[in-house]
């Protein structure tokens, strides 16, 4: 995308061709009102704006001709009042529906930079458009420049936090929808090595022989029976001031098929978002780098293809796991437990003050939740951390429990936990999670008890509907930005 030009400020522009001018409308005793504004729209003083199909419904947008080959788009409003997270959704709106546009300007009330700039934020997010991350072409577009008409001051960072963040999780957006026959882990970990060469952060790349050596038996179990071998991937980004230091641990399924215990046709489209938590804790990484915040933060991308073949792991198999415990397989299909395993257990060697993992990890989160909050568990430090950034980012977080007389369910007769609870889907998302909570901790000696969150964003990863707010159709980008919020609350 070539750059757009971001600004905010109280000078009113002149009207011209090519230019829409964003104003919110309301209902005000069942009459519309143009909510509070700068620019002059005696224009529209006369007209019956409802029978234009002028709404105050909340993101509806109705095109009025303005001035000298201007545009208004009046956008609805809704009851509430426009918060920070309303503009945000509004930003989007906006931008995603007038493609052919040079220049946006909002006229919409903004209370303060946060205001201001979460509007940007959201205008950015809402220009998306899906290209291959194997495509070097930019995607093509009118929009020159956003301004946001506000007295509000906003720095020169604030500007640029948004089109970091903007770009990470277009970024995203773009791994996940990539098709599975071109993204898959070796692709992938090229992909990380040369994008990341542009930021201050290193990569270990480990192959199946050195995962073979290093101990890492979940992911080579769950890779084993695809003919493009697994990775594990470890971002690393470590500024001189950090005092405190983040992992984060993303599932990245390239595709799964459910293996031997093989998914029915229509469960296994869409599969090919299995690898978002693995893209969402990679993109995060680039983020805090670029943001240059003052924490250390270590990223492990869990890579592999989960296919049937007759070098598949099986039901039954016993498999060992980075941290020594062994797991019974007893369903494949359960396989992004088995690769957050070897993550987890390898995050929880370095006693990080914070450890995070992100994973499109069962069906259950999407039925118990739906399909806008992701589900958040882990130890009650970590809980507030997460939920507190993700308040302050707009996005929608539901903190479930971990029962600990779950954890008998997984007894094996010849392992030290199987992966799954065969002929039961009851609480199948806490299960996951109580599974997951074998292998966080142990790591240094005598060090305090391991703080650490799990984020099941299989009901959130992927947008199947139309889009909504700066929720495109398909990729989401869920939780990016409430990551990186995250490692900003441990940088102050
Ligand atoms: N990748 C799936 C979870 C999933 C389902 C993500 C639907 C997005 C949409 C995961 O690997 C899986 O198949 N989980 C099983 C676990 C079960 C076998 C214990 C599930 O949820 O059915
Ligand atoms: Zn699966
Ligand atoms: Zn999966």
């Amino acid at each position: 995308m070539t750059k757009i030009k971001l600004s905010v400020s109280s000078k009113i522009p002149s009207f011209k061709p090519g230019q829409a001018i964003v104003i919110a409308v309301t209902l005000k005793s069942k009459t519309l009102e143009l909510l509070q504004h700068r620019v002059d729209t005696s224009s529209l003083a006369g007209l019956d704006l409802s029978s234009l199909g002028v709404s105050a419904r909340f993101e509806h947008l109705t095109r009025v001709p303005g001035p000298n080959g201007s545009v208004f788009a009046l956008i609805g409003a809704g009851q509430e009042e426009l918060d920070e997270d309303s503009l945000r959704e509004l930003g989007a709106v906006v931008s995603r529906s007038l493609t052919s546009f040079k220049e946006i300007v909002f006229d919409l009330p903004t209370d303060d930079d946060r205001d201001a700039a979460s509007t940007l934020e959201g205008a950015l997010l809402g220009t998306y458009k899906y290209r291959s991350v194997f495509e070097s072409k930019p995607v093509g577009s009118e929009l020159a420049s956003i301004q946001v008409l506000s007295d509000c001051r906003v720095s020169s960072k604030q500007l640029e936090r948004a089109e970091i963040l903007a770009h990470s999780v277009e970024r995203v957006r773009d791994l996940v929808n990539t098709p599975p026959n071109l993204l898959f882990p070796q692709s992938f970990a090229t992909i990380v090595a040369s994008e990341s060469k542009n930021y201050e952060v290193s990569i270990t790349t480990l192959d199946e022989k050195a995962l073979k050596a290093e101990g890492f038996g979940g992911i080579l179990a769950v890779g084993q029976g695809s003919s493009r071998p697994p990775r594990l991937v470890k971002v690393e980004y470590s500024p001189k001031k950090a005092t405190q230091h983040l992992a984060l641990v993303g599932k990245g399924i390239t595709f799964d098929t459910g293996g031997i215990s093989i998914k029915p046709a229509a469960s296994m489209v869409g599969m090919k978002y299995d690898m978002t938590g693995a893209a969402t804790v990679y993109q995060a990484i680039l983020a805090i780098a670029a943001l240059k915040l003052p924490v250390k933060v270590t990223s492990y991308l869990c890579l592999a293809e989960n296919m049937p073949s007759g070098t598949a792991i099986r039901p039954n198999d016993v498999i060992p796991i980075r941290n020594g415990k062994t797991v019974e397989v007893l369903n494949t299909d359960a396989e992004g437990r088995l690769v957050l395993a070897d993550g987890l257990s390898a995050a929880s060697e370095l006693s990080p003050d914070l450890i995070i993992d992100i994973a499109t990890l069962t069906g259950a989160a999407r039925v118990a939740l739906g399909e806008r909050y992701s589900a958040l568990m882990g130890t009650a430090d970590a809980v507030s951390a997460v939920e507190a950034a993700a308040f302050d980012s707009g996005e929608l977080v539901w903190h479930m429990p971990l029962p600990a007389e779950l954890k008998a369910k997984l007894d094996s007769d010849v392992a030290d936990i199987a992966n799954a609870k065969i002929g039961s889907t009851a609480g199948g998302m806490l299960l996951a999670g109580v599974f997951l909570k074998e292998f966080v901790g142990g790591g240094k000696k005598n060090s305090k008890p391991q703080a650490w969150a799990h984020l099941d964003i299989a009901g959130t990863a992927n947008n199947e509907s139309a889009a909504y707010g700066y929720t495109p159709k398909g990729a989401t980008g869920v939780l990016l930005r409430t990551l990186v919020g995250v490692a900003e609350g441990m940088s102050r």
